[in-house]
């Protein structure tokens, strides 16, 4: 537990399944008012505000609609955070979309929408966000893949969007440490969820990955969650633009 934590105001994007409802949730049992942000799956961002609320610790939770890839959604989704919250602490930048495929065969508009919703949204995150934080204590933290410094199957848009985001978080800790906001990352292995499975190639993705990792077993949710909280707690103060692997270490092994 993180009492420092307690009463803090999270903005998850992404929170309505996957690693981004794992985050809601712990974010939450940490006694943080928990904003859970959805692009279209309403009634699945309802399910976590509904869990969240039986967590009982008196915190509250909203669902509020916005797609992080545009400007002009993110600013309403900041319009309606700041009519129920008066400030804000944490941001944990989860969402992602990504076009699937080689970047030989992608189109412009696959790769402009891949790079706005999974690398400049943080730009535009943290840009309507530090106002809220006030100067005073502020956390951000983005989700990144394997594919941003490896090539792997399927990631030809994604891959290079992740990298973006990754420099963005560093350029972010670096601009926000003087204003008191800590800015990191989570470098998530393959976990089977809805977005992966949309890649062709995931399930080998997943087969290798498990075979690989000294832990013998693929992450879950939770694995990413705690650590997504370990970051925003006082523990990870001073650490300033990095990225903590949350992959049962499959990356360094072969
Ligand atoms: N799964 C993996 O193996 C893996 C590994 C490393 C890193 N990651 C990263 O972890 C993050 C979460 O991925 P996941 O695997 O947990 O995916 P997921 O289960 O498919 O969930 C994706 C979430 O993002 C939301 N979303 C998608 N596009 C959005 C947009 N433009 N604006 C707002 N919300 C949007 C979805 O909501 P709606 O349904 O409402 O659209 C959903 O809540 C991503 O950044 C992903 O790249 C995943």
């Amino acid at each position: 537990m993180y009492p420092e934590l307690k009463g803090k105001n999270a903005l998850v994007t992404g929170a309505t399944r996957g690693f981004g409802r794992e985050i809601a949730l712990r974010l939450a049992r940490e006694g943080c008012n928990v904003i859970v942000n959805f692009r279209r799956s309403k009634s699945e961002a309802l399910n976590v505000v509904a869990e969240i609320e039986k967590i009982g610790n008196g915190v509250r939770a909203v669902a509020v609609r916005g797609d992080v890839g545009s400007e002009k959604s993110l600013h309403k989704l900041f319009e309606q955070i700041e009519n129920e919250f008066d400030s804000l602490q944490i941001v944990i930048a989860n969402a992602a979309f990504g076009v699937p495929g080689t970047l030989m065969d992608t189109t412009s508009r696959h790769f402009e929408v891949t790079l706005a919703s999974s690398a400049r949204s943080l730009m535009h995150l943290a840009q309507h966000a530090v106002p809220m934080m006030k100067g005073d204590w502020g956390r951000i933290v983005s989700i990144t893949s394997e594919g941003g410094q490896k090539v792997l199957p399927g990631y030809g848009v994604i891959g290079p969007a992740k990298a973006a985001l990754e420099s963005i978080t560093r350029y972010l800790a670096v601009e926000l440490a003087p204003r008191g906001v800590v800015v990191n990352g989570v470098m998530a292995g393959p976990c089977f969820t809805r977005s992966l499975s949309a890649i062709p190639g995931a399930e080998e993705l997943l087969e290798n990955a498990a075979c690989r990792a000294p832990m013998q077993r693929l992450i879950d949710g939770e694995d990413v969650a705690k650590t997504v909280t370990f970051l925003c707690s006082d523990e990870a103060r001073m650490i300033c633009g990095q990225f903590i692997f949350v992959d049962g270490g499959c990356s360094i092994a072969k």
